[in-house]
Parts: C-alpha cells; structure tokens; sequence
C-alpha cells in the first residue's frame, strides 16, 4: 500500500477496513502480525486499512507498519493533555507513540467502563486538536432493538456524543454503527438492517449539520470474511470495524481483500 493522506469524511467514502484487536496481543505478538499482515494486503490504493491496537503495542506496531500505508491506532483516550489519571492515556501519548486514529465509545467503553456520550464529545475534541482520525462508535442493546427503540437511542447517542464537533473537522471523524447485540456474538446484522440504520445515521449527522453525505459509516459486529464482501455491497456501509475476526492475519487480510 502507498501513503496516502488521513481523512475522515471524504467525498469518495473509500472503504475504510478497521481491525480492533481489544485486550489481545502482546507486543511481539502485534509486531508478529503486522510482518504476516502487510504482503497479504499488498498494494491496495483504493481502499483504508486500518488497526486498532492495545496501548502497550501501538509503538512497536506504528513501527512496523511504516511506509505500508496501514493506519495505526489506540481503543481509547483520555480528554485531558495530561495529570493524574491513572490508567489513562492522552491523545498526545498516542501521536507520541507514532499512531494516527483512536476509537471512542466502542460499547465495550461504554457498557463495562462507564463511558457516557459527554465522554465521548471530549474525547472526540480531544482527538481532534491533537490531529487524530477518531472512530466514534454507536449502537443500540438487544433490548433497545426489541422494544423499537434503535433509531431514537442512536439520535441521542449522536446528538451528546457529537455536541461541540464542527463541518470543518470531517476529516477528522469516522462513525462506527455496532449493534450491540452483534459484538462478538456471532450474530450479524443482517445487511439490509445495517443498511437501513447506517441510512439513518447518515440524515441524522445531516440534521446535525455535520456533512452526512461525505462521512465514512462503518459497519461492526460479528463481521467475518464470508459475510464482508456482502456488508460492503450495502450503499451506505462505507467500511467494517472487526474484532474476532481481525485477531488472525489470513483472516482480517480475506476481509480487507473483499471484492
Ligand atoms: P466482533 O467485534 O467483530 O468480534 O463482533 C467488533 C467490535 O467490537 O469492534
């Protein structure tokens, strides 16, 4: 893969294919990866790739991934500059460290760890004036979806989680739709439900005043190999967010190869 700039919202919406490897992979394991990874992707530059890795392996792996074009980046990130919070990393420490993106308010933040979408505009501002691609993540529980509450959880989580971000940082933001229910689970949206709320998303930005049309949606949970090709397909699913499947270089490699 070539260099290419970091953008976020682009008026081409070129697929964007994430990995996000959770607490997984020692450092030598992560470095590992990447160097079976990379040949297996090749020269793509017609599409983003990307990895999202633990804190303690983003130097190694930034290292790594040098000149291949695959774009580095942290799970998580503390709004403040610096100070006493222990545990937490800042955005600085993530450039610092050679990496580009962060994800915000992945479920898992937000169901095991408190995150809430307050959280989530500072982070994303954070992220933002340290000059990071961040992946702001959303999605409705199995109960929400059941009780025909999706569209009205994702508007709200929309609304707090985008409160204070401007037309004129797009290039500095990713959406990620993850239903709840399919982290992890081996359940799959089927892809005309993912589609029909990553069209809603997509007005709702808009009804923010954000640029709806240009903004990369990806598309998160339970995403394999067979099924991303399909996901993809969908008109306004412009990328995948993989977990599991992202753990394995042949694996994630079939999925960013789709099509
Ligand atoms: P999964 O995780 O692909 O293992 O379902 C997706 C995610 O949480 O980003």
């Amino acid at each position: 893969m070539s260099e290419k700039p970091l953008t976020g919202g682009s008026s081409t919406r070129r697929p964007f294919l994430a990995g996000n490897w959770k607490m997984f992979k020692t450092g030598d394991q992560a470095v590992a990866f990447v160097k079976e990874f990379v040949p297996l992707v090749g020269n793509l530059s017609d599409r983003d790739v990307a990895l999202a890795v633990p804190a303690t392996a983003l130097q190694g792996v930034a290292e790594a991934a040098k000149g291949s074009g695959v774009i580095v980046g942290a799970q998580n990130l503390h709004w403040e500059k610096e100070g006493a919070f222990t545990g937490e990393i800042s955005a600085d420490m993530i450039v610092g460290a050679g990496a580009t993106m962060v994800l915000i308010g992945h479920s898992e933040r937000r169901q095991f760890f408190g995150d809430t979408d307050g959280w989530v505009s500072k982070k994303l501002a954070a992220a933002v004036s340290a000059g990071l691609l961040a992946v702001v993540c959303v999605g409705e529980t199995l109960a929400e979806r059941e009780a025909g509450k999706t569209f009205e959880v994702l508007a709200s989580q929309l609304k707090g989680s985008m409160a204070g971000f401007v037309p004129k940082d797009e290039k500095r933001l990713i959406l990620a739709y993850e239903p709840v229910w399919a982290i992890g689970t081996g359940k799959t949206a089927t892809k005309e439900e993912a589609q029909e709320t990553q069209a809603f998303i997509r007005k709702e930005l808009s009804a923010l005043g954000l640029p709806g049309q240009s903004l990369r949606i990806l598309y998160g949970g339970s995403v394999k190999p067979d099924n991303a090709g399909a996901l993809m397909a969908q008109p306004d699913i412009d990328g995948l967010l993989v977990g599991g499947a992202s753990l394995k270089a042949d694996s994630f490699a079939k999925i960013v190869n789709f099509g």
